[in-house]
Parts: structure tokens; C-alpha cells; sequence
């Protein structure tokens, strides 16, 4: 698996397995899947309400910690230094891990300026490896950067073809800031995996429209983490390291920029009211 090297140093695979909307009595087996298919990097979150079922999977699997890539997220009712502080604290035990590799604030909203400067006493104490954020636009990146110490090391934001970032992305290449996919195959919406563009080139290549779309994402350095159920899908997704497009595909998967607009909006006031009024429990 190719990794790329976070703006401190740190090592994280290209490509890793997402955890959103696998219910938390389903998550232990599929993590227990995606490890035995290949995958080392997993990313949850708080409000995904299913650590601990990735936890014990991740402590099931024998695998060595070191070779393993953990990412979590702090929800925004955890906002602010000290509720942060206990989050981070509450999401270790629930992964029974003692050091995260990878610590994001969720959302872009309530005091995440409180909750980056947890983020950073936990980086200062090598609790997590790396720090950074998720949907953050790059107006909002940049103030972060610019009011504290440490410069986010990953952006995890939603991108595929049909919604591409190429602006967002240089402004945060710009800061120094890698920019991860989240929903890489638009979770099968807007028709994505029928494409017609994209099933020629899948065809040329004798690959899946997934594969070629989770491909265009490791040509470009872009960090995807990508969510199945299916033990199938799991290898189909991680087998893209075995062919590479042209710089024609290329071209034609850029033009496909704009099909279609985010599946959430993070500028939207009524999508940020709904955001702000989910309370986990
Ligand atoms: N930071 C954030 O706010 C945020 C938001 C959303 C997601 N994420 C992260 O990003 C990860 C991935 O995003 P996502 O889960 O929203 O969407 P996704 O990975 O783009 O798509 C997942 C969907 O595609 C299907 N699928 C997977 N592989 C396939 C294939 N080879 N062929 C056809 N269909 C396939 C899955 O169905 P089956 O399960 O039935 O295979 C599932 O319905 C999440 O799990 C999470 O870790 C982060």
C-alpha cells in the first residue's frame, strides 16, 4: 500500500477503510474483513456511535499496532479545550488504543478553536500522531492556521468526480495540508458508477468504474477512505494499484468536474442547523 507523508513526517496509507453508517453490530465484523482483505488504515469517528466495535476487531486481528492506521473525530457537542480533551480521552478507551494516529474535528462548528488547541496538548503529548480537520472550507482552514501553533496535517472532505475541489485542494496544498476523500464513490448517488465516461475507461483497463474512480483519487495523492460491507467490494476497492490511467483518462475524468454539487453542504445555513442539532448520546 503507498503512503504519503503528513506535513510532520507521519506516514499514512493512500488508500483506507471508512466505518460511517455500518451499524455498530455490524463494524467489528466488517473491519475484521477489510484487515483480512488488506486495509490498515480505518477511519470512524465519534458520532459514527461504533469505536468499540472497531476496537475489537483492530485488537481481535493480531496485527501489529505500528503497521496499523487509526483516524477518529471529535463531534461538535464535544467542542471547546476541555470537553475536547475528554473526548479525545473517552474515543482512546472506546478504541482501547493509547494513541490515535490520527485525531480530526468532525465538523467545522461550535468552539473548534477550543477543541484545536486540545488537539494540539495532545499532539504536544504524543497521544495522537497527527491532527486535523474535516470539512473545513479553505477560508476557514486558513484562520485556523493562522491563530495556532499546528498546521492541520489532513483535510478530510467530501470529493469524486462529480465534485472535485481542484481550488480547494490547492489552497490546501498551498498550507500544506493533504486533502482526504470522503464519500470517493459519492456512495453510489448521482448515477457516479454508471457514467458513461467512466465506464469506457473502466472497460479499457478491465477494471470496475470504482476501481477507476478510487485510481483517478491514488494518481493524484488525494487520501480516500472508502466504506463496503462486502468482503468483495473491500478487495475490489483496494485492487487499484495495479494499472494506471493515461494522461488522456486523466483529462477526460477532470472534465467530469461539476455533474453534480456536494451531497451536504457545509455553507448551507438550514444543513448547518441540522448538523448542529444532532446530540449523540
Ligand atoms: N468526515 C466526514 O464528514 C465524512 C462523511 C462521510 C463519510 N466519511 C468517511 O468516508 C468513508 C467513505 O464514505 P461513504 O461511506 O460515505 O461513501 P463511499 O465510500 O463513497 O460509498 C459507499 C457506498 O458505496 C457502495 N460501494 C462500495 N464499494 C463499491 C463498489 N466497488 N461497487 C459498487 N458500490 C460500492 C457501498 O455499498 P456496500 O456497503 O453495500 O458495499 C456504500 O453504499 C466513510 O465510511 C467515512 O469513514 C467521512
Amino acid at each position: 500500500m503507498p503512503q504519503v507523508t503528513l506535513n510532520n513526517g507521519v506516514e499514512m496509507p493512500l488508500l483506507g477503510f471508512g466505518v460511517f453508517q455500518i451499524p455498530p453490530e455490524d463494524t467489528e465484523r466488517a473491519v475484521t474483513e477489510a484487515l483480512a482483505a488488506g486495509y490498515r488504515s480505518i477511519d470512524t469517528a465519534a458520532a459514527y456511535q461504533n469505536e468499540e466495535a472497531v476496537g475489537r476487531a483492530l485488537a481481535r486481528s493480531g496485527i501489529p499496532r505500528e503497521e496499523l492506521f487509526v483516524t477518529t473525530k471529535l463531534w461538535i457537542q464535544d467542542a471547546g479545550e476541555e470537553k475536547a480533551k475528554r473526548a479525545l480521552e473517552t474515543s482512546l478507551g472506546k478504541l482501547g488504543l493509547d494513541r490515535l494516529d490520527l485525531c480530526l474535528i468532525h465538523q467545522p462548528y461550535g468552539d473548534y478553536y477550543g477543541t484545536w488547541r486540545s488537539l494540539e496538548a495532545g499532539y504536544r503529548q504524543d497521544t495522537v500522531r497527527a491532527i486535523g480537520v474535516s470539512n473545513f472550507h479553505p477560508d476557514r482552514l486558513t484562520d485556523l492556521i493562522t491563530h495556532n501553533d499546528v498546521v492541520p496535517a489532513v483535510d478530510q472532505v467530501e470529493t469524486h468526480p462529480y465534485f472535485q475541489r481542484i481550488g480547494d485542494e490547492e489552497a490546501m496544498r498551498k498550507r500544506g495540508v493533504r486533502m482526504e476523500a470522503w464519500s470517493p464513490l459519492a456512495q453510489g448517488r448521482h448515477g457516479l458508477l454508471q457514467d458513461p465516461v467512466l465506464t469506457e475507461v473502466a472497460q479499457a483497463h478491465g477494471k470496475s468504474v470504482a476501481q477507476v474512480v478510487l485510481r483517478w483519487l491514488m494518481q493524484r495523492e488525494v487520501v480516500a477512505v472508502v466504506k463496503s460491507t462486502k468482503p468483495e467490494r473491500m478487495r475490489e476497492n483496494l485492487a487499484v494499484f495495479d494499472f494506471e490511467l493515461t494522461d488522456g483518462e486523466m483529462t477526460r475524468i477532470a472534465a467530469l468536474d461539476g455533474t453534480s454539487g456536494p451531497g451536504f453542504d457545509h455553507r448551507d445555513a438550514d444543513s448547518v442547523d441540522f448538523i448542529n442539532s444532532m446530540q449523540l448520546t
